[in-house]
Formats: C-alpha cells, sequence, structure tokens
C-alpha cells in the first residue's frame, strides 16, 4: 500500500501526540493520584432521600466523630444546599457527604480542594482538611472568622447562580 511520506510523518505526529495525552492521563491518575470527582460514590435512592436515616432534614450538617474528625451531610438540590450554613474548624480532618432529591449538581469551597459532583441515585464523598491559610486568601473576613461560599458549579437550572451555601472557616483551636 501506498503512503505519501507527508501523510507517513502526519500518522507519525499524530499517534506521538495521542500517545503523550493518554500517557498524561495515565501518570496523573496512577503515579500522583488524580481521579474524578469524588473517589467514593454509593448508590442511594434519590426520590427517597429525606426519609434515609442520614439524609433526612434534622440529620444534616456537622458532626463530631468519636476520633475528633468532621462529618458533614449536605443536601444538593434546586437551587441550594442544606443546610444554608455550616463552620468548619482549620486543620482538622472532615469528610462531607452529598446527595440530591432532583438533578445532577456541582459543588466546590474556594481556597479548598474540595470539587465534585453531585449524582441523582449516588452520595459523593469528599475528604480533606481545610488550610486556614489558602482559605483566608478568598475569604470575607470577619474578625477570625473566614467565610467562603459552597457554590454549584453545574448547570441545574434556572436558578443555578442562585444555589450556594456559606462555610465559615474558623482557625484551628
Ligand atoms: Cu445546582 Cu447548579
Amino acid at each position: 500500500m501506498h503512503v505519501d511520506a507527508l501523510e507517513r510523518t502526519w500518522i507519525w505526529v499524530v499517534s506521538i501526540l495521542t500517545a503523550i495525552m493518554l500517557g498524561t492521563i495515565f501518570y496523573t491518575a496512577y503515579a500522583l493520584s488524580v481521579n474524578p470527582p469524588s473517589k467514593k460514590i454509593q448508590p442511594i435512592d434519590s426520590t427517597r432521600l429525606h426519609l434515609t436515616p442520614e439524609f433526612a432534614e434534622d440529620r444534616l450538617g456537622v458532626k463530631k466523630n468519636p476520633d475528633g474528625s468532621l462529618l458533614v451531610t449536605v443536601v444538593a438540590t434546586r437551587y441550594g444546599f442544606f443546610p444554608q450554613h455550616v463552620q468548619i474548624p482549620a486543620g482538622t480532618p472532615v469528610t462531607f457527604r452529598f446527595a440530591t432529591p432532583d438533578v445532577l449538581h456541582g459543588l466546590h469551597i474556594p481556597g479548598t480542594n474540595v470539587d465534585t459532583m453531585v449524582i441523582p441515585g449516588y452520595i459523593s464523598e469528599v475528604s480533606t482538611v481545610i488550610d486556614y491559610d489558602s482559605v483566608k486568601k478568598v475569604a470575607r473576613m470577619e474578625g477570625d472568622k473566614a467565610h467562603v461560599p459552597l457554590f454549584c458549579n453545574e448547570y441545574c437550572g434556572l436558578g443555578h447562580h442562585f444555589m450556594w451555601s456559606r462555610v465559615t472557616v474558623l482557625p484551628k483551636t
């Protein structure tokens, strides 16, 4: 089969570029542990979210585990996050668990690495330790309290732009 010299060159160029891009994906995924949003997702019945022991209205918010770490349970719904305000001390291991009763939402807290999708039918879990200095750079300060938004970053409908809650980060005690 005849392949033009110029064409052969470009076949090589494209093959090498493809190999570099795939290599980058595998390298970041395996060597640097860069993974899709929320490494841990568990199925949940979204239509009965308010009846589940974990996501019932009176169970939401910040809870302290026996080891001192925190568990924050949040419902993302059109158009808001509940509870609408959480206070978290910096420098403490914290695990967020999110679920949605309606459509796909996104979720980001500026100054932290909390950034995930909340998919209907699944619980999204993110564990982190919030760094006070990083949050301070983007926060609205009130004394030593750093207020940052927790906002939706996946288009979820007409009220998407109004979908946010407040996170107050306290200095490590
Ligand atoms: Cu929820 Cu955009």
